[in-house]
């Protein structure tokens, strides 16, 4: 069967190269890297780099153990926040340590190598191979979506816990903004960057929805479903519903109220292991960013932030998506 010129088959992926699509082009305009372009892996139409191609056999074939713990979300859900939360539940509350090294030494980013454009950053070790390397339990964070773990996950070869959490799209999309601007280095519009998002272009990892939709449906049953909106209602029966998925729930009422101060948007905002400021300064410095001194990963920290930034009939096209989300997953969703 002949395919389309754009279509290649890549290590059993189907890619669609998407780099002289308009929006993408106007993207990578406003883009100081990434210049070797976007794909698209199919029949799901993620967008990843062209870089990741050659990621994906390795990501697919990677050994899984049963007794790992994933952390997968679409990027800005509160992903760092839940990190930090599952690592010091598995961890007796080692504040100690978690004060002295840096969440990103304490657990692998899965895929980062393979989503980082390492013209800017030679120096980062492959992330895959330090995943691999970890000793057990492992707590690995990924961004990918359920389609695309590796095949032991996803033909439940292996029975790892995945921990998933979720956060409302509008908020999603402010936050993603300020993150490309400052580490990826983004100079377009606000309203450029929602309309890439709504299209499912607005990055790697898009389309959003798709993305949420893959865990929801996925039917994988060692699997915690977590919102950022609870966390931020709730964060106390939260940490006590995960202590009991991670079979650790024995900790003292005092304890578990260290960790909520430990959790806190002001603890965060002012730990060095936990902020990633010095993943911010070097950006700033390295001229790959554009943002104003100051800015900073842990950013604004609520709920309903969107108001500042989408115009009304943006916010519809918002709310028709996260319908259909709703309509398919049963989820509920609260944004203000
Ligand atoms: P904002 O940009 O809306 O402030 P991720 O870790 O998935 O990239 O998510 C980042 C978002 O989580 C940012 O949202 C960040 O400020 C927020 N965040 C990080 N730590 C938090 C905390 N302790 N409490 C509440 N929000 C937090």
């Amino acid at each position: 069967m002949t395919q389309p010129s754009s279509t290649e088959i890549e290590d059993k992926h189907e890619i669609e190269d998407i780099t002289s699509n308009s929006l993408i082009q106007e993207l990578m305009c406003n883009l100081p890297g990434h210049k070797n372009g976007f794909i698209k892996v199919k029949p799901y139409d993620f967008v990843f780099l062209t870089d990741t191609k050659s990621y994906l056999k390795r990501i697919r074939e990677f050994e899984v153990r049963d007794d790992d713990i994933w952390i997968c979300s679409f990027p800005k859900c509160g992903t760092t926040w839940t990190q930090e939360m599952i690592w010091c539940l598995m961890n007796n509350l080692d504040f100690k340590t978690a004060n002295k090294v840096d969440l990103d030494e304490r657990m692998a980013f899965f895929e980062e190598t393979a989503i980082t454009d390492l013209k800017y950053c030679d120096f980062m070790d492959d992330s895959i191979e330090q995943a691999a390397n970890m000793p057990s339990p492992r707590i690995i964070k990924t961004h990918l979506p359920f389609q695309m773990l590796p095949d032991q996950i996803r033909t439940r070869d292996k029975n790892p816990k995945i921990i998933h959490v979720y956060r409302n799209s509008r908020d999603v999309c402010v936050s993603l903004y300020h993150h490309w601007k400052i580490l990826e280095g983004f100079g377009g519009s606000f309203d450029l960057w929602a309309k890439l998002f709504l299209e499912g272009l607005g990055g790697y990892y898009c389309p959003f929805w798709k993305h949420v939709e893959s865990y929801y449906l996925s039917r994988y049953d060692n699997i915690m479903f977590l919102t950022y909106e609870d966390m931020k209602r709730d964060l106390k029966g939260i940490i006590l519903d995960a202590s009991c998925f991670l079979g650790c729930d024995k900790y003292s009422e005092n304890e578990i109220a260290q960790l909520e101060q430990h959790l806190s948007f002001k603890n965060f905002q002012n730990t060095p292991t936990l902020n990633k400021q010095h993943h911010v300064d070097n950006c700033y410095k390295v001229g790959f960013s554009n943002q104003t001194e100051g800015a900073a990963f842990v950013r604004k920290g609520i709920v309903g932030d969107w108001k500042n930034y989408l115009s009304h009939e943006m916010s519809e096209k918002f709310r028709e998506e996260d319908r259909i989300l709703c309509t398919v997953t049963g989820l509920v969703i609260e944004d203000e």
